[in-house]
């Protein structure tokens, strides 16, 4: 029996297509379906819901939650490993996906491997995101990775300006651009690109400890002729460089993949890092105003093998940086594209989060 053979382009187009409209009708109609049984469940509830246990109590048994869940849960898996997902896609490629990584393509000190600065236990454990293996071994995870997460969020309508841009946005209109920057958890570079790209006078370096994604982001940097990046694999609770050799410490979506000890560790390293007077901005998921929100977000990190959302989400970042001598410390929700934080805005959203401190 042969296989199903090669899988065309216009499949894979349209299968990944209808993937996101089905996408956009989770995060729109169901949404605002559940919302509304919510809302209607939660005026006659004895007294009103305050954590995410009470609106489970609620919602949890109804039939639209559980479609919601299954919309959730099972569209990621078809977007991944189906036989039109992500991972058949690139693997019928591999061999020349793996061709186009080629380390000793790169400028010298571009990219730096470092197999001990690997994933910890806690990234392998199980397979993040859903994404078949996981991104930190399989040398063409990155190319899988890069693929995905074009259509994380879809945004119907107008193109939206990245929010990868508006945090180097926030970052300039909070201090402007730094001489010496660490991105860590920098993944295949699109969180670094932006940084290099908008402060050209800037030294950037980007860690994590997903070496197929480092050496992406490598690759990409060297097409676009960037002379002042560096790419390196290293843990951000242990990154090795030198006391005071940054101005800002930043992240994107790394703190809501880490263990709380990893979280507070990375903090510790963030202060080392910093000069004195430097700033630490990170960008993840964390504020959630209402039991609601809190239900649904902690229930997607479960869904889509993100464990360790709920403990970063319930974290008092605040009294934990405070506790460790950063100054200024805020907790805002960001805008990651136009009118997300309107009042009445009814889809299913991530909570975008700045958490932005001063050593
Ligand atoms: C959700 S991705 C975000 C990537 C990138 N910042 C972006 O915005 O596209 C999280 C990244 O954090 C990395 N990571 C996880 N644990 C890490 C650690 N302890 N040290 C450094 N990077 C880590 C993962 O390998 C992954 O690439």
């Amino acid at each position: 029996m042969s296989g199903p053979g090669r899988i065309d382009g216009r499949g894979f187009a349209a299968a990944q297509a209808f993937v996101l409209e089905a996408k956009l009708f989770w995060t729109t109609r169901l949404y605002a379906a559940l919302r509304a049984e919510y809302e209607a469940r939660a005026a006659g509830a004895p007294r009103p819901p305050a954590t995410a246990r009470d609106v489970a109590d609620l919602v949890a048994d109804g039939t639209l939650y559980r479609t919601f869940a299954w919309f959730e849960r099972h569209l990621q898996r078809m977007k991944y490993a189906a036989r039109y997902g992500l991972q058949p896609w690139h693997e019928q490629d591999r061999a020349a996906l793996e061709r186009r990584l080629d380390p000793a393509a790169l400028p010298e000190g571009l990219l730096e491997l470092d197999p001990a600065q690997g994933p910890p236990d806690y990234d392998t454990a199980l397979d993040i995101h859903q994404h078949p293996g996981g991104i930190h071994t399989d040398p063409i995870a990155g190319f899988v990775y890069e693929r995905g997460a074009r259509t994380t969020t879809p945004l119907a309508g107008a193109r939206h300006r990245d929010l990868h841009d508006r945090l180097v946005s926030f970052v300039a209109e909070n201090g402007g651009a730094p001489r010496r920057m660490l991105d860590m958890g920098c993944g295949f570079g699109k969180s670094t690109a932006p940084f290099y790209r908008g402060f050209p006078e800037s030294s950037v370096v980007g860690i994590d400890v997903a070496a197929p994604c480092l050496k992406l982001a490598a690759h990409d940097a060297a097409r676009a002729q960037a002379r002042n990046v560096a790419f390196k694999q290293r843990r951000a609770e242990t990154t090795g460089f030198p006391d005071a050799s940054f101005d800002l410490v930043t992240s994107t979506m790394l703190l809501h993949e880490m263990p709380p000890a990893a979280i507070a560790a990375s903090f510790d390293e963030a202060k080392r890092v910093l000069a004195p007077g430097g700033r630490m901005i990170h960008l993840d998921f964390h504020h959630l105003p209402d039991p609601f929100l809190r239900f649904v977000h902690y229930g997607h990190g479960r869904r889509n093998n993100e464990p360790y959302m709920e403990p970063f989400a319930a974290m008092d970042v605040v009294r934990v940086l405070e506790a460790k001598g950063f100054r200024n410390v805020r907790v805002l929700p960001f805008e990651e594209a136009e009118g997300t934080l309107a009042p009445g805005y009814a889809r299913w959203r991530f909570p975008w989060t700045i958490v932005a401190a001063e050593r």
